[in-house]
């Protein structure tokens, strides 16, 4: 349907959301998977709350795009996509939580803490976490080995120490001090857009484009990740929270360090379309097959929520 049909960018957004929904679905269903034990039934659905519960599934689009644009596999690059936002997922479950934001609403809804329990939303994001690898690992994510490896190791790393959780860390700490510019664009690269970029990067790697596409791509993310957290702390100061599905105006409330904060909702904006000529720029060898990833780059920048 992509290929011979153009559809309108938020028609495409929306049908490949679609397809990202059926298969966490599927993979969050009560059946136990060989060397599973047993499914426990309330941490299910938990998972399944903070995962099913709507959610724009930028990091999948971006993974199935690039994929896409190297005429990968699309079963392959949906389970490295669900696997994404499953550790995305998990992030905001996690980010949500009365010891980090303690936000009570999240995509229209209760949040997990608050629709079950502190327990249940810890162990749900850290079942999430746990269960992209297995995803990943999985024999039914047809990938050649090598890349798999990439793959692992390159989620590992955009996830953790040196990554979102590092970044978000850092960003908690930041609400009592002062950070610099320099400072607060290491924690936004850090804490949202190494996930970001790490979507763009595995596009490229589970289709074994080359290193050198591998390394644009990355840098594409990189520039969309840093846009999409700027656009994230103007919408918290423009936008309301009927339309966002959370709470907005928490973080000048919190003393959330951010750039919109530091220099002002007009330097922001002006900013945000820096980063989408760049992410642009970056998509130039590509021409017309980069389309849709030249829109979500705009889309990024343009989003109501
Ligand atoms: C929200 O991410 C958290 C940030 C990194 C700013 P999204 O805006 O992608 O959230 P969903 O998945 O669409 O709900
Ligand atoms: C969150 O940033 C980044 C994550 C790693 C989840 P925010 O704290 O600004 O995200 P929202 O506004 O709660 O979605
Ligand atoms: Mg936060
Ligand atoms: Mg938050
Ligand atoms: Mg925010």
């Amino acid at each position: 349907m992509f290929e011979a049909y153009p559809v309108p960018f938020e028609a495409r957004l929306e049908a490949r959301a679609h397809s990202v929904e059926m298969l966490l679905r599927q993979l969050l269903d009560g059946r136990a998977l060989d060397g599973e034990i047993d499914r426990p039934q309330r941490l299910l659905a938990a998972m399944r709350h903070g995962v099913l519960n709507g959610g724009k599934r930028l990091r999948p689009f971006l993974v199935l795009e690039i994929a896409a644009l190297f005429d990968a596999d699309t079963e392959a690059a949906m389970r490295v996509a669900a696997a994404l936002e499953c550790v995305h997922c998990y992030s905001l479950i996690h980010d949500d939580l009365p010891a980090m934001d303690d936000d009570d609403l999240r995509r229209g809804q209760p949040t997990v803490h608050r629709a079950f329990d502190e327990a249940a939303a810890i162990l749900a994001g850290d079942s999430l976490l746990t269960y992209a690898f297995d995803i990943l690992a999985d024999e039914a994510t047809a990938i050649a080995a090598r890349h798999k490896i990439d793959l692992v190791g390159g989620l590992a790393r955009a996830a953790g120490l040196g990554g979102m959780a590092g970044g978000q860390a850092l960003d908690l700490e930041a609400e009592k001090s002062t950070p610099d510019e320099t400072d607060i664009i290491r924690i936004q690269a850090m804490k949202t857009g190494a996930l970001i970029r790490y979507a763009c990067e595995a596009g490229a790697i589970l289709a074994g484009a080359s290193a050198s596409d591998r390394a644009r791509l990355a840098e594409f993310g990189s520039a969309v990740g840093l846009a999409f957290q700027l656009a994230d702390d103007l919408l918290d100061v423009t936008a309301n929270a009927e339309i966002m599905g959370k709470a907005t105006g928490k973080d000048a409330a919190a003393g959330k360090a951010t750039l919109v904060a530091l220099h002002g909702v007009d330097w922001a904006r002006r900013q945000l379309s820096g980063l989408v000529a760049q992410a642009h720029g970056l998509l130039e060898p590509y021409g017309e097959r980069a389309v849709f990833l030249k829109q979500a780059a705009s889309f990024v920048a343009d989003r109501r929520n």
